[in-house]
């Protein structure tokens, strides 16, 4: 090995660390880089492998391999008398030095493309919350998933046919959609067979691959007033022109969105538990929904997205049973299991079966086999009908506590709105609170809670607070209902 001298030839090629793996692919990545850096200019002359070799310490046949690979990738250019120089025809075509890329303005300041800056705004908007008392829709730890899952997931994920070495079908796992046809049957008075179930990774995109296949831009669609985030975003973003229909204590006004927009081509709908507001649509307006599709030929989108989380009464059927020809139904493991797990459901007339397929296809392909798979397992054996029974119990005692704990801390003017389904009660603040600085105020609290206003359309709001219960022991509520007691005692007006 020659005797290293005290400089490099190159000084941008610093040392080789003979710990960072193979030798002449560092030598071959840092030529590269320094020439795409500009550290070596096109047409300067490199000097000889025998003299590198020897600044750099290593032995010359590497530098030689070096300079081979990169006259093959068109960098370096060899002339008999002449050297190795960097291709000068690579002048220009390079990409600006660091130096020249730090005297251009920001990035920052150059304005986004317009669908990049409405979609940051949209993954902010939607932006998960973090886990402390009222989070929205967090199934509590130690809750879900249970011991059940985690055995039962060991086991499965273990075995070959949950990871098949191919693709697998879009619309999901046929022992899966039979499970979930199964169980909207019975729970929910869904009218199907596995062959309507889609597998989803959840409705969220469940509601995109429904507007993507029912609807083309620029159709008008009824959405409700106010609706979820994850909704209106949604027909936004696919070009859609949305009239937003108001809700009553009958849930959606019909009649209403029959005036606003009598052409539209779809109506989005949460008619088991209205999203915020909590009431179920009432069998006349389900009628009236149904004859305005049927009559039409146009679609109802049922998003039903915490049924299973029923504390009182009997829930209304799903409304699919009414016209399984015009409504696409969705549900969502969500709430039931955990959000991270992305899974869900589309139920959809046998014709457009085919159409989810390809929406999927084009989105993600599929979901996951695995957890398909062990879902699939938990559904079969009984044990997700059983854990529904106790998660439903453990979220009614929940419930109950955090009402009796916020009620007597309540300044006059507030009103709490419990719901007898899913993770969620409301509670409404006088007309002129500011639920999004109270929000805002509560966060620097601890404590998180999404404002109500924000949900409906334009001004026609009203200010209300929803306080999640799933994940927080009983304890946990009765603290920070304390907390969120003072706060409102301080900032409603
Ligand atoms: C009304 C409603 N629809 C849809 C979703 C989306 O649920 P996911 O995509 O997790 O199934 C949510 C989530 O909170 C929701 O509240």
């Amino acid at each position: 090995m020659p005797k290293r001298p005290a400089t490099i030839a190159i000084p941008a090629l610093k040392a080789i660390d003979p710990g960072a793996g193979p030798i002449g692919r560092q030598l071959t990545h840092r030529l590269r880089e320094a020439i795409a850096t500009g550290a070596l200019k096109p047409g300067e002359r490199l000097p000889s492998t025998r003299m590198l070799a020897s600044s750099l310490g290593i032995a010359r046949g590497t530098v030689v391999e070096a300079f081979d690979q990169l006259r093959a990738e068109g960098y370096l250019d060899t002339k008999v008398g002449a050297g190795t120089r960097v291709v000068a025809a690579l002048a220009g075509t390079l990409p600006p030095r660091p130096a020249e890329r730090s005297a251009r303005p920001p990035a920052a300041a150059a304005p986004l493309p317009p669908a990049a800056a409405r979609l940051a705004a949209i993954g902010r908007a939607l932006a998960p919350q973090p886990f402390a008392p009222f989070a929205i829709a967090m199934p509590g730890p130690g809750i879900t998933p249970d011991d059940n899952w985690r055995r039962l997931g060991n086991r499965v994920r273990a075995s070959a046919r949950a990871a098949p070495s191919g693709y697998a079908d879009p619309l999901g796992l046929t022992e899966l959609r039979e499970a979930v046809a199964g169980h909207v049957r019975r729970a929910r008075a869904v009218d199907c067979t596995a062959e309507n179930v889609i597998v989803t990774s959840g409705t969220q995109q469940g509601l995109y691959m429904a507007g993507r296949v029912l609807l083309s831009p620029g159709d008008a669609v009824w959405a409700e007033n106010p609706a979820y985030a994850g909704l209106t975003a949604v027909l936004d973003d696919l070009g859609l022109r949305t009239h937003r229909v108001p809700v009553d204590e009958q849930g959606f006004s019909v009649g209403e969105g029959m005036a606003i927009c009598p052409a539209a081509r779809a109506a989005f709908v949460t008619p088991s538990h209205q999203y915020p507001l909590g009431m179920p649509l009432s069998m006349a307006r389900r009628q009236a929904l149904v004859a305005w599709a049927e009559r039409n030929g146009t679609w109802i989108v049922e998003d039903d997205y915490d049924s299973e989380l029923r504390y009182a009464g009997h829930p209304f059927p799903a409304m699919q049973g009414l016209s399984p020809e015009r409504v696409v139904y969705l549900g969502t493991f969500s709430k039931v299991l955990f959000p991270s797990l992305r899974l869900g459901y589309v139920v959809a007339p046998t014709r457009l079966v085919e159409a989810f397929a390809g929406a999927r296809a084009l989105l993600d392909r599929h979901s996951p086999t695995a957890d398909q798979h062990v879902l699939a397992a938990y559904m079969r054996e009984g044990l997700f009908e059983a854990h529904v029974r106790r998660i439903r119990g453990l979220y009614a005692e929940r419930r109950a506590a955090l009402i009796a704990a916020l009620e007597p801390a309540l300044p006059q003017g507030c009103a709490i709105q419990p719901s007898d389904q899913g993770m969620h009660i409301l509670l409404w603040l006088p007309e002129s609170a500011d639920d999004v600085r109270i929000a805002a105020r509560a966060e620097a609290a601890g404590l998180v809670m999404r404002p109500i206003s924000p949900m409906y359309a334009g001004a026609t709001g009203r200010p209300g607070l929803m306080l999640g219960f799933g994940g927080f022991t009983p304890d946990r509520l009765r603290q920070a209902a304390g907390v969120l007691g003072r706060l409102l005692q301080a900032e409603v007006p």
